[in-house]
């Protein structure tokens, strides 16, 4: 994929970017009226009408083509610029007047393409940025973004438990993280029995992943994701249509890998730790079952009610870990449940806290860069729906209510009273929208980064 972004420097002597410029939708009138008069006619005749969305080449008084106006519903967003890269024609293109980060962002992350199993058909144009924008900061967001969408997109015969594993060593090393990894049967030696039963049926042993990066002396903050490489629902089984898409169960993992490179490549003042318990959920002999009680990190038993309810599982013990730890803070991103689908559908995390400030912040975080979260309660009342009547707990709840919920008091079993916040994504763009392209995709990243950037830098 070319470079989304050019400085005026890229551009070689005599080579011109094409104007592009943006007209409001409400301004359209006034805009087409101060056009020439056969200017004006071309315009209708091409139908544009400045709604969000549409563009149209204006010609030279000889009728070459000479720049371009795109419609604009007048927000800042992704969609702002994000539809054009594979609207325009291949070449470069600059704007005819200011646009903010998140508007210039919106380009580089329209320019996404997954090209790993064959040559995609399109070059996307590229975007000669306004003298004053960082284009570093761009780079890092779109990279880090590219990253989350990359590993998603990758089926699991290539992304398994140690292709991820590879991918989390790489970016730690690139930064100069730490990268510890604990493999297979060292796990149960070291207490994360849940990670284990969940990910020891498949060939491909279950490890958690342990990045550090940062001063010491910096607040401590702990992302965690849930790594399910690819979720069968185990013995008890999905059905073929509930199965189709799990090769992205582990967007969770992605996008805590991708906010923590995002947060490095950028030196935010934390000290950060990474933790992603990546396993298959597979079905062999030695799969776990029903019935089974696991002991995990924190020292309660669960009682395996459904051994589809396996991300809460993996979740826990890498949970209890950070609990441990005492940080300042601590997110997890997962792939958790079909109810938060169902409650807020595929384009809005559903978020969970324990603490209202730190909610609230997010949540403002989310709407200012245009990743939207929508806050869910941890309702104590519906607690005894986990209780078990052999273990501590069950991991899934007894009834068919509020699955998001209770799948986030369970994990609030291993949170303490830790800041925390939870977040159960689809990890998938189920359409094509401008900025954001059909496949793999990071939700919540940009909420969290923004949160974190306005909390630690001062
Ligand atoms: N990975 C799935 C949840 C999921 C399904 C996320 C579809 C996004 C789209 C998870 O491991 C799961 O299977 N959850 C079950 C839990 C149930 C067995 C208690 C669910 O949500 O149905
Ligand atoms: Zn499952
Ligand atoms: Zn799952």
């Amino acid at each position: 994929m070319p470079d989304p972004y050019l400085t005026d420097s890229d551009l070689s002597d005599g080579q011109a970017a094409t104007p592009i410029t943006l007209v409001k939708t409400s301004d359209f009138d006034a805009w087409l009226a101060s056009q020439s008069t056969a200017q004006q006619q071309w315009i209708q005749s091409s139908k544009f009408a400045a709604t969000a969305g549409q563009h149209c080449w204006l010609l030279s008084s000889s009728g070459a083509p000479e720049s371009v106006v795109a419609g604009w519903d007048g927000e800042t967003s992704l969609a702002t610029l994000g539809g054009l890269p594979f609207k325009l024609a291949e070449g470069c293109y600059s704007l005819n007047h200011p646009a903010d980060e998140l508007q210039l962002l919106g380009w580089g992350l329209g320019c996404y393409q997954f090209s790993r199993y064959k040559d995609q058909e399109h070059t996307p144009a590229q975007l000669v940025l306004p003298i004053d924008a960082d284009s570093n900061r761009l780079d890092n967001f779109v990279r880090a973004i590219s990253l989350v969408r990359d590993l998603i997109n990758t089926p699991t015969a290539d992304m398994l438990p140690s292709h991820l594993a590879d991918e989390a060593a790489q970016v730690a090393d690139t930064q100069g993280a730490e990268c510890r990894i604990v493999v297979g049967a060292d796990l149960l030696a070291e207490g994360y029995g849940a990670i284990h039963a969940v990910g020891r049926a498949s060939e491909d042993a279950p490890r958690l992943i342990d990045i550090t990066w940062g001063e010491a002396d910096h607040p401590l903050i702990i992302a965690i994701g849930k790594g399910v490489c690819f979720d069968s629902g185990g013995l008890d089984i999905k059905s073929a249509t509930g199965m189709r898409n799990m090769k992205k169960d582990m967007g969770g993992a992605a996008t805590a890998l991708g906010l923590a490179q995002l947060i490095m490549s950028e030196s935010l003042p934390v000290r950060l730790r990474l933790l992603i318990p990546a396993v298959e959920n597979a079905i062999a002999g030695n799969a776990y079952r029903p019935g089974d009680v696991l002991n995990t990190y924190n020292g309660l038993t669960v009682e395996v009610d459904n051994t589809d309810a396996e991300g809460r599982l993996v979740l826990c013990d890498a949970l209890a870990l950070a609990t441990e730890a005492q940080p300042e803070l601590m997110i997890d991103f997962a792939t958790l449940t079909g109810s938060a689908r169902s409650a807020v559908g595929p384009e809005i995390a559903a978020m969970f806290s324990n603490d209202d400030a730190l909610a609230d912040g997010i949540h403002q975080a989310g709407v200012a860069i245009d990743d939207p979260v929508w806050r869910m309660p941890l309702h104590e009342g519906y607690r005894h729906m986990l209780d078990s009547k052999v273990a501590d707990t069950v991991n899934s709840a007894s009834s068919p209510y509020a699955g998001a919920i209770t799948a986030a008091l369970f994990l609030a079993k291993f949170v303490d009273d830790v800041p925390w916040v939870h977040f159960d994504i689809m990890g998938y763009n189920t359409r094509t929208r401008p900025g954001r392209p059909e496949g793999g995709e990071a939700m919540g990243l940009r909420a969290v980064f923004r949160y974190l950037e306005r909390r630690y830098r001062s």
